[in-house]
């Protein structure tokens, strides 16, 4: 079966069983203790926690995965054997408290060895420790004995805390002439429980529901069905490869073998990554792209090829992929214009860097290079470690690896201090489950609302005092806390009719509402409080997002069909505006923008504020942010017939309240990304 067969298999096995069918979400998560998408179920997190509502009881879907710089982490694996890659796709199948062990094991079995016709005698199956119910099914639906493991092999989550539990894993049988055992079987699905929500101090708690998280390596599979011990000889890989040797003019052998899997595979998860908004950096996600594309560079160096690479090969990867993943053909232009960004950059940081390291090996009299400099050349020069040791080794010298990481660990700490804040503290507080904001598009309602948790200086407190800095949870609100590029509100809680606190800012962590501000007096867990909203700001807020849209709008008007967004900061009267476009807005470009944003803003064109279903505002052919997920239920907002566009934050009914926009800026702010900065209202005139 070939390897884009798999899927629709897979899908239409479970579609039989009644899951809904969704796509793929992006590989930047929702969730800021992860950099990248790593398993399936990253993007149905807030599900299992119980903390979204499931929006159907079954689902299945392919997902984009990468699993490189983080928890889970298989670049150093890649190209030194056939099973690992940095990007991958997961099939797996959900149940949201529906089905549980039982069904989870039977359709498993009957995919494999009734569907895909996989003899049960290759199979091996093994279950937790303690999990005698998962091994009593697996005698009655199979016949087989699981071989029971420990929490290290059989007990799954995606990071330190959140929703986990204990698996089932089957294992397919390679073949018995392979010695290493780890090779001959190999893990082809992977069931997990989800009945567990590991929190901050380790403990676990038991979730809402019983949930089936199931993962299965599409990469994996498709050895299987072929027939090959190595996942990179399978159709995809082979025609990727291909691509290689044509674009080289070098021939794989068993030598280079290793620098075309690792070209192979880093082609996938540099062009997924780019085509899902990942922008090559020195920080985060960002980071580990450059390094796996400048790591496929040096292997493009091993096999003597100097010029652009992955950008050459990139619609190759459409060629094979794109049918699956549209986002990779709609993304082309923009994806090969960072690579070959990328990729002209770092050919002159490779040159610059070996004349560093060429005066720096003067240097050295014990035959090891100072960890320091090989950090130097790694941060400043973009070689990857494993590219100045193997530069080293031919001439017998060894890098100090400890020192190199102890440089290295102490620029991520730089880095983690930066992003952190207190939202791992709220992120711990699991008997808060969401903040009712149901009221917070109708800034005119009072709210009495019950304080929950306040936390000050790093710790919740029971009661705080006058002039504390505090952050409070209350049971509902109508403050907007930041979201979808949105600042949050302003505005002030009243106790027994006086101003108890100051709120600078609400903001938000998953579900819940955070007002941050400074208290006037003693304010307790327990205390009744009226929510008051600044109207004025909130107004000033919601006019400028209006105008976002209108700019996104003209910029499609004005430039082209193509302009997507690719961020945004809308505050009281100003607007950020970021987007995918290759080149500088000329003036002429930018006036006819900024004059058709206030055409429509004297037409005073109405603004619709409607919830409807996903399907019916896609129908209406309401603009979403390409690679989010959203819900069942969106908000559609509507300007006259010039913008319709999916977005949860707050507007005005009419664009005449805008009063009138103009552009201040626009520059570049990375490759294929420029940055235009607009004021509104009483700022711009
Ligand atoms: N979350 C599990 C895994 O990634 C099963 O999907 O293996």
């Amino acid at each position: 079966m070939k390897y884009n067969e798999i899927r629709k298999t897979f899908l239409n096995f479970f579609e039989s069983k009644g899951h809904k069918i969704v796509p793929s979400a992006s590989l930047i998560p929702n969730d800021p203790t992860l950099l990248f998408t790593v398993a399936g179920m990253v993007p149905w997190k807030g599900i299992l926690q119980g903390t979204e509502p499931p929006f159907a009881p079954r689902v299945a879907d392919v997902q984009k995965c990468i699993r490189a710089g983080g928890k889970h982490n298989d670049l150093d694996e890649v190209g030194f054997d056939g099973r690992h890659h940095t990007f991958f796709e997961m099939l797996g199948n959900w149940s949201f408290g529906d089905y549980f062990k039982e069904s989870a094991i039977e359709y498993s079995w009957e995919l494999l060895t009734k569907v895909l016709g996989l003899n049960p005698n290759k199979l091996r199956v093994t279950t937790y420790e303690t999990d005698e119910e998962s091994t009593e099914i697996w005698r009655k639906v199979s016949g087989k004995e699981a071989i029971r493991k420990d929490d290290k092999e059989n007990w799954w989550s995606a990071g330190d805390t959140g929703p986990c539990g204990p698996c089932t894993e089957i294992f397919y049988d390679f073949g018995a002439g392979i010695e290493n055992e780890d090779d001959r079987w190999v893990e082809i699905w992977n069931d997990v429980f989800m009945e567990y929500d590991r929190d901050a101090n380790g403990n676990l708690l038991p979730l809402p529901k019983k949930n089936v998280d199931t993962g299965a390596g599409l990469e994996r599979w498709a050895a299987v069905l072929q027939g090959k011990i190595d996942n990179y000889d399978t159709d995809l890989f082979v025609a990727l490869m291909k691509a290689v040797e044509d674009l080289t003019g070098v021939k794989k052998t068993s030598e280079n073998t290793s620098s075309f899997k690792v070209i192979a595979d880093h082609l996938r998860a540099v062009g997924f990554a780019i085509a899902d908004g990942v922008i090559p950096s020195n920080t985060d996600r960002g980071y580990v792209i450059r390094r796996i594309l400048r790591r496929a560079m040096r292997h493009s160096q091993i096999l003597g090829y100097k010029g652009p690479l992955l950008s050459k090969l990139y619609p190759t990867l459409i060629t094979e992929m794109g049918e699956a993943y549209p986002e990779l053909v709609h993304e082309e232009k923009h994806v090969v214009e960072i690579i070959q960004n990328e990729e002209n950059s770092f050919t002159d940081l490779l040159q610059n860097g070996m004349k560093l390291l060429e005066t720096e090996i003067q240097k050295i009299n014990n035959n090891v290079l100072p960890g320091d400099v090989a950090f130097k050349l790694f941060d400043t020069y973009g070689f990857p470690l494993d590219l100045t040791q193997t530069i080293l080794r031919e001439k017998n010298i060894d890098v100090d690896v400890a020192g190199f990481e102890k440089s290295m660990n102490e620029q991520k700490e730089r880095s983690r201090a930066d992003t952190k804040g207190t939202r791992t503290l709220w992120e711990s507080q699991k008997q808060l489950t969401g903040t009712d904001d149901s009221t917070k598009y109708k800034p005119d309602s009072e709210m009495h609302s019950k304080v929950l948790s306040i936390l000050r200086n790093g710790e919740f407190v029971e009661s705080a005092d006058a002039n504390d800095e505090v952050e409070i949870v209350l049971d509902k609100t109508n403050f907007y806390g930041t979201q979808g590029g949105q600042v949050g509100d302003s505005g002030e809680l009243q106790k027994d009719g006086k101003t108890i606190m100051t709120v600078s800012e609400a903001s938000r962590v998953d579900n819940i509402v955070i007002h941050k501000g400074t208290l006037t007096d003693t304010l307790n867990v327990g205390d009744s409080v009226l929510t008051l909203i600044n109207t004025s700001l909130r107004q000033q807020t919601a006019r400028a997002h209006t105008a976002a849209h209108l700019l996104q709008a003209a910029l499609r008007q004005v430039l082209n069909e193509d302009v997507e967004q690719r961020g945004s900061k809308v505050s009281p009267d100003s607007v950020r505006f970021d987007f995918s476009f290759g080149r500088a807005m000329t003036t002429e470009e930018k006036q006819a923008t900024e004059d058709l944003i206030n055409k429509w803003i004297s037409e005073d064109l109405p603004v619709s504020h409607e919830e409807m279903s996903l399907e019916k505002a896609k129908a209406k052919g309401a603009m979403a942010l390409f690679g989010e997920k959203y819900g069942d239920t969106v908000k559609v907002i509507t300007a006259g017939d010039v913008s319709c566009e999916l977005c949860g934050g707050t507007h005005i009914y009419h664009t005449g309240e805008i009063m009138h926009a103009k552009i201040n800026k626009e520059k570049s702010i990375s490759s294929g990304i420029r940055r235009i900065t607009m004021s509104v209202g009483t700022l711009a005139e």
